[in-house]
């Protein structure tokens, strides 16, 4: 049942009543929607979905969504004193997807073997990992991470995140045989994270000039980066190593990366809260899920009311799409000139739009996990109401990143 901007204001604004300003909101009849939609084609193609943590950051919500259906498998987490965390909490496999060199993580995943792998794309990973693995008398899993980026002229021309060193079947190969040549670890994955399709909006209202090039970069991007998946997986099995996941995608490309025989997994997180980056991608119909609201508190001027707070901004290259765009009521706009304030957030009224003094105004945080930053507590609401209320990872007192 679709509402109308109008009815949807004033269900979410019932569902808070009460409440002290700013709440966060996950709409979990929102939430629900989502996953379905994420979860067709993995299931569709036989495959796993790993919930990426950065993009949810609230253990119950991570619960929630991992209960909606038997193809997820395992979160994928950022830092390792996260994923000793979500252990902690119950969760049994976790792939840290960034490096660490700090000998206390190591320690710490020497300590979680066989629980939890993390990536690794340098010898010196791998000594590090080594020591501690071997030191506990177990084996850490580490799951190479390759960069699937576009490269033109040697790599003068370069489309895609600059992470890791590992971009061929040959680096690859050379990076698995050290990691079965060192006590203390073993190979357990690979992953091939193609940010340039699955974290790049084309269909922007910010870069509309960038929209067209962006989608040539991702059509060119998928022949080179599914060969070089299907490559790696083979090079693999030639060289006898048995690996037990492949993991790649992201939710702006689940349902492309699906398609591949190499891939075992993909991993999704933001579209499951559909944060409003994720409007600026084609073919990808979720609904928002995430909000926060602030208090209408001042009229400074007819057809400007300015709000208490408001001004969580984005991680990423830095531009307006990163700043929070008003949901509800539908229609107000930031002013260019503030932006979304610290304290005081100025808003253009639309002629029709009533905002009386105290109301709560909704936004989307252009993110789905930073939200999670700012505030202690998710509300979780279903309709006009409040059906749970679970405390985000800052509101465990951890923040991790
Ligand atoms: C390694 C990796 N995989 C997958 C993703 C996709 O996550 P999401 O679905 O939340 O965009 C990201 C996001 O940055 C990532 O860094």
């Amino acid at each position: 049942m679709s509402l109308s901007p109008a009815e949807d204001y004033r269900r979410l604004k019932a569902a808070v009543a009460g409440e002290a300003l700013p709440v966060a909101v996950v709409d979990l009849d929102a939430v629900d929607a989502n996953v379905a939609r994420l979860v067709a084609p993995v299931r569709a193609a036989n495959k796993h979905l790993r919930i990426a943590s950065k993009s949810v950051r609230c253990v119950a919500l991570l619960k929630h969504i991992m209960g909606l259906d038997d193809v997820f498998r395992g979160v994928m987490g950022f830092k390792v004193d996260e994923a000793a965390h979500l252990v902690a909490a119950g969760f049994d496999d976790v792939f840290v997807a960034y490096p660490s060199m700090a000998e206390r993580d190591a320690e710490t995943l020497a300590s979680l073997a066989p629980r939890v792998s993390i990536a690794v794309d340098d010898a010196e990973h791998v000594a590090r990992h080594g020591r501690a693995g071997a030191a506990a008398g177990v084996e850490i899993p580490l799951v190479i991470d390759v960069d699937m980026s576009l490269r033109w002229l040697g790599d003068r021309v370069h489309l895609g995140v600059r992470r890791s060193p590992i971009a061929d079947v040959d680096a690859v190969r050379a990076l698995a045989a050290n990691i079965r040549d060192t006590p203390g670890v073993k190979l357990h994955g690979v992953m091939g994270y193609e940010a340039q399709i699955a974290g790049m909006t084309d269909a922007s209202p910010y870069s509309r000039l960038l929209n067209l090039p962006k989608r040539g970069i991702k059509q060119l991007s998928r022949g080179p980066v599914a060969r070089l998946r299907r490559d790696i997986a083979e090079a693999l099995r030639a060289d006898g190593h048995a690996i037990t996941i492949f993991n790649g995608g992201g939710s702006g490309s689940v349902h492309w990366a699906t398609a591949e025989d190499a891939l075992t997994e993909v991993t999704a997180g933001s579209g499951f809260l559909d944060s409003h980056l994720f409007d600026y991608y084609r073919a990808l119909e979720l609904r928002p899920a995430v909000f926060f609201g602030v208090q209408a508190v001042r009229r400074p001027a007819p057809g400007i009311v300015t709000c208490h707070g408001g001004g969580y901004v984005a991680s990423g290259e830095a531009g307006r799409d990163r700043l929070p765009r008003p949901y509800l009521p539908a229609g107000l706009e930031l002013f260019d000139l503030e932006g979304a304030g610290e304290v005081q957030t100025p808003l253009s009224v639309p002629a029709g739009v009533e905002v009386a003094l105290g109301d709560p105004i909704f936004f989307r945080h252009a993110k789905a996990g930073e939200l999670a930053e700012h505030f202690a507590e998710y509300v979780f609401v279903r309709g006009d109401r409040i059906v749970e209320r679970a405390p985000t990872y800052r509101g465990e007192g951890r923040t991790f990143l």
